[in-house]
């Protein structure tokens, strides 16, 4: 198949990339480097040893993503395109809700112009809003606490009005957990811009000594012990279900959600001490306050993706630590 990945230069669309080549498939990626670096085109290539051919492209922008549906006969598009910071999009709810809605309308409009029908979205568990009960399940009631994530439900609805009015489309929503992790190659990984945001880089960024210590927000959640509890999952794992999605999509028509996470949770004070553990390093850290609208608990029930989907996630929280840590070490390079 010929897949268009849009944001494909980021960090679970450069992953998916290399898996798709792996399998087989042709692809394009469309990205205008908005969050990511222009080298991890040429990565990919090393990895996976193919060629494709990449768009530099903003996908809010209408006629230039009907200009590359129009030269590409595309089968499938995995839409992974979208800004993503939690707190920035707080700041910015127009930026963000502008961005990431246009760019999945213009997608969707140039897929109906151009008779491409299957389409796989990045989602997020962000749409679970706060839990009321965990493992989270695809049927349970979702709800946002921020723009970036109201974004992403709204996504998913428009998606699946577009499948009930277009009989002919297949909609697969994939709902993340965390993740974390690069490619063992160390080529590819998550690179964010300044101070990161999340757990992971944040900790490698520690261990490499380039931050003093982690602050660890709220040790006095209703947890094992006080921090916080996320599924995280290994980016190559994420990347593979994407293949398995693809796949399905081929085989049904409608809309369907598929959470990808383990199923297990891990606390903040869990990956430390596996980090530490795995690497042999040390990560210095203090508890500080609670950082505003983080839940205590965040973890999927992995189920329906292996029933129906026949993916389960596969790497263990050592691979997780190591690969993530091979890879701060390669950027530093
Ligand atoms: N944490 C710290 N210190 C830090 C960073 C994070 O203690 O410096 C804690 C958080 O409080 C939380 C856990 O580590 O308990 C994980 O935090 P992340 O920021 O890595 O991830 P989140 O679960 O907050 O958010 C992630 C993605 C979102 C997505 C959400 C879906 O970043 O985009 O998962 O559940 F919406």
């Amino acid at each position: 198949m010929k897949i268009l990945l849009t944001g494909g230069a980021g960090y679970i669309g450069s992953h998916t990339a290399v898996e798709l080549l792996a399998a087989g498939h042709d692809i394009v990626i469309g990205d205008n480097f908005s969050n990511s670096k222009k080298d991890v085109i040429d990565r990919i290539k090393q990895i996976a040893k193919r060629d494709f051919k990449l768009y530099e492209i903003d996908f809010a922008d209408a006629k230039a993503t009907d200009e590359l549906f129009a030269k590409e006969d595309l089968d499938a598009v995995i839409h992974f395109a979208g800004y993503k910071a939690v707190g920035e999009s707080c700041k910015m709810p127009i930026e963000y809700y502008r961005n990431n809605i246009d760019s999945t309308l213009n997608v969707l409009s140039s897929m109906r112009k151009y008779g491409v029908k299957n389409i796989v979205f990045s989602s997020s568990a962000t749409v679970y809003g706060v839990p009321k009960q965990v493992p989270l399940k695809e049927d349970m009631p979702t709800s946002c606490t921020n723009p970036y994530g109201w974004t992403k439900y709204m996504n998913e609805q428009i998606l699946r009005d577009t499948a009930t009015a277009e009989p002919d489309f297949s909609v697969v929503l994939l709902r993340y957990f965390n993740p974390i992790g690069a490619h063992e190659s160390g080529l590819i990984g998550e690179n964010p811009n300044g101070v990161p945001n999340n757990l992971m880089p944040y900790i490698a960024k520690v261990a490499t000594g380039e931050l003093p210590k982690l602050n660890i927000f709220g040790n006095d959640y209703a947890t094992k012990d006080g921090t916080g509890v996320r599924d995280y999952i290994h980016v190559v794992d994420l990347a593979k279900g994407h293949l398995k999605a693809i796949e399905y999509s081929c085989k049904n028509k409608g809309a369907e959600v598929f959470n990808l996470g383990t199923g297990v949770g891990y606390s903040v004070l869990d990956i430390v001490h596996a980090f530490e553990e795995a690497n042999n390093v040390k990560v210095p850290y203090a508890i500080v306050d609670r950082r505003p609208g983080d839940v205590a608990e965040c973890y999927s029930d992995a189920s329906k993706a292996h029933k129906i989907l026949g993916w389960t996630a596969e790497k263990n929280m050592v691979q997780m630590c190591r690969d993530s840590w091979n890879w701060q070490q390669n950027i530093k390079l």
